[in-house]
């Protein structure tokens, strides 16, 4: 082996999860911001955790409200992926700029896209700083799937957005 960095090793781990993190504006209406890094935490109590860099819209909106949807997107939201990925809700209506097709979710104020394949409803414990990123552990509500939807994940460095097969 030769020693790489870890954004090199992010690659050789591809493929690598992809999320949508679902946040609650201050008008009410969904923030959608795509989040790798992400992890189960606790089954007893449920729990997850999941990064995202300080200066992120939706880690302001997760530290005002309390409250976030973390969703695994199925295979017709590739192109959302990359959009809510390279685009801010600080400075873009990313519902409608991007046309996402958002549908209610039991138990929860937050809107989630249509196509999602797991919706994980949860409240912020705690958050930590971590370098540039916050690390955000949360308290999971209630979870919902669709055996039907096939997940994404990010492939070549969170450059391509498909299914495994
Ligand atoms: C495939 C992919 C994965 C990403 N994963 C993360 C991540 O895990 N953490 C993070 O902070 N940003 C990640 N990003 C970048 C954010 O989605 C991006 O900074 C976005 O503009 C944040 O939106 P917001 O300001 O509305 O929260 C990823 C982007 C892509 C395309």
């Amino acid at each position: 082996m030769k020693e790489i960095s870890l954004p090199k090793a992010s690659q050789l781990t591809s493929p690598n999860p992809v999320t949508l993190v679902c946040t609650q504006k201050p008008d009410g209406a969904t923030n959608v911001a795509t989040v790798s890094w992400w992890t189960y935490l606790s089954f007893n109590p449920y729990m997850i955790a999941f990064a995202m860099a300080k200066t992120s819209y939706s880690g302001e909106m997760l530290r005002n409200s309390g409250k976030v949807v973390l969703t695994v997107p199925g295979s017709k939201l590739a192109d959302i992926v990359l959009a809510c990925g390279s685009t801010s809700g600080r400075n873009t209506d990313k519902v409608s700029q991007f046309n996402i097709e958002l549908t209610d979710l039991e138990n929860s104020a937050i809107k989630i896209p249509c196509h999602s394949k797991v919706a994980i409803v949860c409240r912020l414990k705690e958050y930590h700083e971590a370098g540039d990123h916050y690390l955000y552990i949360c308290n999971v509500e209630k979870v919902y799937g669709d055996d039907s939807e096939a997940a994404l994940f990010a492939w070549n460095g969170y450059t391509k957005i498909h299914p495994i097969q």
